[in-house]
């Protein structure tokens, strides 16, 4: 959603927005948690030219200190250490980035001085960074993801409130051992059920089929269910400089072949494909992916459909042609836990089936 080269510096912004004091440790009431902040970009750090403008704008040109200085209610509920981890709209994210963003959580939540961690990061490749971060982070206490719909610069950004929102969710007692969060639009979502389904409403964020875990609200915080599937500190996976080469392909009306054979040309190592419906395939591309799992590239069935599961051996004969089935994972969620089964020696489409019918 954010266009590149919006022509537009702060000075341009609403300067009241930016006229607060960024609340400091000195400040703040001691016994408040201390949370870090981690900002990496996205449209909660953009800015367009004027205040009216909500799409075309530059993402992540707004730094952690500008972010934390227009909501003063923070140093209330926490004491913040800021760090400012990149700046980059979120659709560039590269895995690399995920790297240092997961060690630099489990660095910072190892230190007892620091009581849980909030990342601010885009909309569009959130829910693949939090999901990662679900399964890599080793530690109890608590993460929250945030973002927002409009850039800092606009009329009624959203922003500010989400930030607030995800402190005082980082800052709960009930928030620990809940797994990787994401606080947007006043709800609590688990990082491996939420996806981002709206291009422009600031209610961009679900969890569907089963909804979000619970709600944040001027300072209070009320779980209404918790996680079952492991993550965190109960996952085998950890975050490494290894990622395996796993793509994406999806299923249509008259798709062909020449997308998987590319990628198995390529020497990928495993393909997720978005299908139709229960994770049904183009007869042609179900041959070719067929193809590629007998020469041992792992090929997963998800669903371009958005909410639902796949069932295993329903839309395709997965025993017999050595597919696995999604579960419940969109074809990006897929692809994270696909290149971290792998990382950690997966081999083989009956030891993955376990790993997604388990995380
Ligand atoms: C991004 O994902 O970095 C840009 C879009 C957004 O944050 O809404």
């Amino acid at each position: 959603m954010a266009a590149r080269g919006a022509s537009l510096t702060i000075a341009a912004m609403n300067t009241s927005t930016f006229s607060s004091a960024t609340p400091s440790d000195e400040d703040a009431t001691p016994q408040l948690p201390r949370i870090a902040v981690l900002a990496t970009g996205g449209t909660i750090a953009g800015a367009a030219a004027d205040a009216t403008n909500t799409s075309g704008y530059q993402a992540g040109v707004v730094g952690v200190e500008q972010l934390l200085a227009v909501v003063p209610a923070l140093s209330t509920v926490a004491r913040i250490a800021p760090e400012q981890i990149a700046s980059v709209d979120s659709k560039d994210m590269e895995m690399s980035l995920w790297t240092t963003l997961a060690q630099r959580i489990n660095t910072l939540l190892a230190d007892d001085d620091i009581d849980g961690v909030v990342v601010t990061h885009g909309t569009d490749t959130l829910e693949e960074t939090a999901y990662l971060l679900h399964l890599t982070i080793k530690s109890d206490k608590p993460v929250v993801l945030t973002a927002a719909m409009r850039p800092a610069s606009a009329l009624s950004a959203d922003g500010p409130l989400n930030l607030l929102n995800a402190v005082t969710v980082a800052a709960h007692a009930d928030s620990r051992g809940q797994g990787v969060l994401v606080a947007f639009n006043n709800k609590i979502h688990s990082a491996r059920d939420v996806v981002k389904t709206s291009t422009y409403a600031v209610d961009a964020f679900q969890s569907p089929d089963i909804g979000a875990l619970g709600w944040v609200q001027d300072g209070r915080v009320e779980f209404q269910r918790s996680v079952v599937r492991p993550h965190t500190l109960a996952t085998e996976f950890v975050i490494g400089a290894k990622w395996p080469h796993v793509e994406i392909v999806v299923s249509y009306a008259g798709v062909s072949r020449i997308a998987v054979d590319a990628l198995v040309a390529a020497g990928v190592r495993g393909i997720v494909v978005a299908g139709t419906g229960n994770g049904s395939i183009h007869a042609s591309m179900q041959q070719a992916l067929a193809d590629a799992a007998s020469q041992g590239v792992v090929v997963v069935r998800a669903s371009r459909v958005g909410s639902g599961h796949v069932m295993r051996n329903g839309a395709a004969a997965d025993d017999a042609l050595g597919f696995v089935s999604a579960g419940s994972l969109n074809p990006y969620k897929a692809r994270v836990l696909l290149m971290l089964a792998l990382a950690a020696g997966a081999t083989g489409p009956v030891m993955l089936q376990k790993t997604f019918d388990t995380y």
